[in-house]
Order: C-alpha cells, then sequence, then structure tokens
C-alpha cells in the first residue's frame, strides 16, 4: 500500500474520531444543561489518570461554578453524567419520581456471586431482597445485637488504653484503631465469627477486609470496562475476577451457616436472620424475581455490610473526636452527657441509654455532615423524566452530590464549623429536608441507617466515658485527604493525644 493511501485512511480515521467526539460532547450544550469544558477523550475525567484529586472531591469543583442552577452535565470520559444537588430535584429523583429512578446502574452480574448484593442489585430483584432483609435491622433486633457489640466497645477502650500507654507522647492513630472496631463489629454481627482485630492487627479477617479497598489488577480493568458500558466488565473471563478476598468471605459464610445448621447453635446476628430467612423462603410466592438466599448471596449481603460498615464508620467517629479534641468545652459537654446518662443507668452503657444520648447522637449527625464518607449517590435513569425544568433521559446515569446542599452557607451558616446544635429539631425545621442526606432517602435508602448510628455512638460514648482526646505535639492542622481514594479517607489518619478521663 502507498504511503500516500495509509495517510489519507489515517486522517479519515482521525477526522472520523474528531466528529464522533465533537458530536459527543455536544450532548449538554443541545439540552441547555451548564457544563465544565472536556478535554478530548477524557471528557472531564482527566483527574481519575492523574491521581491528584479525591474523587468527590474533583466533582464538587467541577458543579460549584453552577451551584446556583442546582445540577450541571459532565462527560465521564465521553459518557454524559449528570450532577444534582437541587434539594427539590434530590426529593424528585429519590421519593416523588422513584419508579423512574430505582436503580443505581451497578453490575449484579451471576458469575461474581459476591457482586450479587442489595446495593448492586436492580428492579423487582432488588425489591424482594430489600422486603426479605428490612425486618433485620428494625430495633427489635439492633437491641438484641447490641450486647455483641457491646463486648467489642469495651475491647476497644482496653486496648486504647493499653496502646496510649505505650506511645510515648500518649498518641494514637485513632482511625486505625476504629477500623479495628469497625471489624470486629462486622465480622461479629455479619458473618457471626470473633475476628480479634482489636488484638491482633495480623488476623486474616483484617487482612482480608482491608485487601476489599486495593482491587486487583484485574478488578481494576474490570472496574474501568463497567464504567464505559456495565456488559464490558461481564466478557472477562470470572476466574480473574473471583480473588483470594472473594473466596475467601463465600467460604466463610458457607462454613458459618453448616456449623451452625449442623450444631444447633443460634446466635443474634445478621447470619441467624438470614438463615431463619432462608428457610420462610422455601415457600415463595415470586419464583420470578425470587432471590434465592444461598451462602453466596448470603455472603454477599454480609461482603456489602463490610464494605459499608468500615471505613464510614471509623473515619466518621475519628473526626468526630478530633473535632471534640479542638474544643475542649463541647468535648466536656458530650462526656458530661454521657457521664449523666449512665448514672440514670447505673453505670451501665445499655441500649436504652444510649438511646437517651441526645448530644452524642447529634455530635455523630454533624460529624457525617462536614466528613460525609459517602460523598454521591448513585441513580440510573429507567424511563424518561421531567424533573424540575430538565428531561432526564432513560438510560442516564445521575450522580446525587448531597454534600454541596449540606456545605452551603445558606443551609448550614458557617458550614466548615462543627456544632452539634444544628440538628436540634427547632434548627432542622428551619432548612430543606434535603439538605442533609448522610444515608440517602427513600426506599433505597441505607438499609443499616440506624444500626450505623448506633456503632458510631456506642464508640463515641465508650471512648468520652473513658478518655479525654486533645491534640498533641503530632497535631497537622487539618487532615488531609488521600487523593487515591475512591471515597474521602485521611491521608495520615487522625493522630489524637489520649489520656485517661479522671
Ligand atoms: C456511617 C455509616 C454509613 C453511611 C454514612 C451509609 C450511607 C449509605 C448511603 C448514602 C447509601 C446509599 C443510599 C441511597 O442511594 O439513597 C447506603 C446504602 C446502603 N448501605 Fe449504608 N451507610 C453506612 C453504614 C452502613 C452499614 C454499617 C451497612 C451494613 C451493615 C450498610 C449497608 C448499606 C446497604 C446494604 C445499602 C444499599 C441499600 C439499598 O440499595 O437498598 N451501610 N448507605
Amino acid at each position: 500500500m502507498e504511503l500516500t493511501t495509509i495517510l489519507a485512511a489515517a486522517a479519515t480515521l482521525l477526522g472520523g474520531l474528531y466528529l464522533f467526539y465533537s458530536y459527543r460532547f455536544t450532548y449538554w450544550k443541545r439540552r441547555g444543561v451548564p457544563f465544565p469544558k472536556p478535554l478530548p477523550l477524557v471528557g472531564n475525567f482527566g483527574f481519575v489518570l492523574t491521581g491528584r484529586k479525591v474523587f468527590t472531591t474533583a466533582l464538587k469543583e467541577m458543579a460549584l461554578p453552577f451551584k446556583e442552577k442546582g445540577y450541571c452535565g459532565v462527560y465521564q470520559w465521553t459518557k454524559p453524567l449528570l450532577l444534582v444537588w437541587d434539594p427539590e430535584m434530590i426529593k424528585q429523583i429519590m421519593c416523588k419520581d422513584f419508579s423512574s429512578f430505582h436503580d443505581r446502574g451497578l453490575p449484579a452480574d451471576k458469575h461474581d456471586p459476591l457482586s450479587q448484593h442489595l446495593f448492586n442489585m436492580g428492579g423487582n430483584k432488588w425489591r424482594n431482597l430489600r422486603n426479605k432483609l428490612s425486618p433485620t435491622f428494625t430495633s427489635g433486633k439492633l437491641k438484641l445485637m447490641f450486647p455483641l457489640m457491646r463486648d467489642i466497645g469495651v475491647e476497644l477502650s482496653a486496648q486504647i488504653a493499653e496502646e496510649t500507654k505505650k506511645a510515648e507522647t500518649h498518641e494514637l492513630k485513632i482511625n486505625t484503631l476504629l477500623s479495628r472496631y469497625a471489624t470486629d463489629v462486622i465480622g461479629s454481627v455479619a458473618f457471626g465469627i470473633q475476628c480479634n482485630a482489636l488484638r491482633d492487627q495480623e488476623n486474616e479477617f483484617f487482612i482480608m477486609s482491608r485487601s476489599i479497598f486495593r482491587p486487583s489488577p484485574a478488578q481494576f480493568v474490570r472496574f474501568f470496562l463497567e464504567t464505559i458500558h456495565p456488559k464490558l466488565g461481564g466478557l472477562l473471563p470470572f476466574w480473574l475476577i473471583l480473588s483470594n478476598v472473594h473466596r475467601f468471605f463465600i467460604n466463610l459464610m458457607k462454613d458459618t451457616v453448616e456449623y451452625r445448621e449442623k450444631n444447633n447453635v443460634e446466635r443474634n446476628d445478621f447470619v441467624q436472620l438470614m438463615m431463619q430467612l432462608r428457610k420462610a423462603d422455601l415457600a415463595s410466592i415470586d419464583p420470578e424475581n425470587h432471590v434465592e438466599l444461598n451462602p453466596g448471596v448470603m455472603a454477599a449481603q454480609g461482603f456489602i455490610f463490610f464494605i459499608a460498615g468500615l471505613d464510614n464508620i471509623s473515619n466518621t467517629v475519628a473526626f468526630a473526636l478530633s473535632k471534640l479534641a479542638a474544643n475542649p468545652e463541647l468535648q466536656d459537654k458530650v462526656a458530661n452527657e454521657v457521664r449523666d446518662v449512665l448514672r440514670q443507668h447505673d453505670g451501665e452503657l445499655t441500649y436504652d441509654a444510649l438511646k437517651k444520648m441526645d448530644l452524642v447522637n447529634r455530635t455523630a449527625l454533624e460529624a457525617l455532615r462536614i466528613w460525609n464518607p459517602v460523598g454521591l449517590m448513585l441513580r440510573k435513569c429507567n424511563a424518561t423524566t421531567r424533573v424540575g425544568d430538565l428531561t432526564i433521559e432513560k438510560g442516564q446515569v445521575v450522580f446525587i452530590m448531597a454534600q454541596i446542599a449540606a456545605m452551603d452557607e445558606k443551609n448550614f451558616p458557617d458550614p466548615t464549623r462543627f456544632d452539634p446544635d444544628r440538628h436540634l429539631p427547632e434548627v432542622k425545621e428551619t432548612r430543606h429536608p434535603y439538605t442533609f442526606l448522610p444515608f440517602g432517602e427513600g426506599p433505597r435508602i441505607c438499609i443499616a441507617e440506624r444500626f450505623a448510628l448506633l456503632e458510631m455512638k456506642l464508640a463515641l460514648a465508650m471512648l468520652l466515658r473513658d478518655f479525654v482526646f486533645s491534640n498533641g505535639p503530632g497535631h497537622k492542622g487539618e487532615v488531609e485527604l488521600d487523593p487515591k481514594a475512591l471515597f474521602p479517607m485521611p491521608k495520615d489518619g487522625f493522630v489524637l493525644q489520649v489520656t485517661a478521663r479522671a
């Protein structure tokens, strides 16, 4: 082939690509939706390749120039993605028009058993599973589970006392200890095992749980392909996806179920509740959308409980403690509430005592508002719908950026100031309810909201009863976020000085 023919073919190909991408990148303009300028090929997602920005921070920065509009479009590579933060539009997407936005558009792939969990599932299968699992999170069930959690809270306090004594300046990376606490809690209630991550950092369960957040290269490729098209990830052979972490969690659930069945073991935890549901399942009346609770599907639920219940909890509690360390007066106030309520309960940190600790509750909520562990929520439009002044087309993925409203001066004056009183009923009344959604809203709201708050409050109450937290010589000011993490993670941890409370 002559050189001129090759050059002509290359020029035609490049020209074609140029026209294709130029047209793709007019999607938002044609719809009158404001958008930041995209770059060829990468759209607005070039920051993912440089790895210099936290995912949620980068999206927030793209949205802020259009703050008053309440929404904007971006290009995830070449795919149009809608970001929404207007509270009324959020309400419509999450609640009023839920039937048009019931899924997240994430893959629940039958070749990857651990992907078949509530967070990923869609449509009627999701509804079927959600209806089955919801009763496991009632206050009655949580009350029964509470003693298992409290035992781990006691261990946390003992471990902190021990490690503080060893540390020269009595400083500790408090988020690491809280992460070990959260591992033990989820291991106990979701997998029914005592993992002892608090005592033993070499513990297999703890190591495996940390690996969840470090995907293998094959999983990374799969994730990347799925962001382009959900079906592309499924093209990879499934043995590439089943990492040792996957096998570990599936076998763990299988062994636990078998052991309990064989030995008639009963324990107040999620495993027990799912085993009971499995029996009731046999009489399912909706065979088409029926989700069999076999050990693989049970392991998938335990797995998502794990992913959702580790860093979300540990970092938010650590953040709350860091804010209390910076404000000793507020810390004393919260600690006094803990002491006063405990006095009314004969010194026992019970479920009922914890329920009465209103300031502890508001402290956890305020930490959720500013730290905002989840960052954004996902919905995929399944029927073209008018939302506010915008038509959202079928197939459009929407990122709900509730954090923008939660850090908006209009809704929360002086938004970076840590102030639990913002969550007093009379103050709450003055703002739109959809400006603060740490657990989401509507039918797909976090199924474990009450459980998560209980776990956070238990840690806060236990630690403020026993210790005083302050900023020691290792304090470096506001904590820096790890740019490589998908969700907010402290780059160097929350280092606090800990002394026993008199
Ligand atoms: C501080 C802790 C937590 C926060 C801030 C949090 C927040 C959230 C958010 C924002 C969502 C998405 C809601 C939506 O799209 O509307 C969600 C969903 C979910 N969370 Fe949590 N979560 C936490 C802890 C937990 C824990 C401990 C568990 C399990 C034990 C859990 C299990 C789930 C599940 C299964 C879903 C999917 C629900 C569905 O689609 O039906 N979360 N969570």
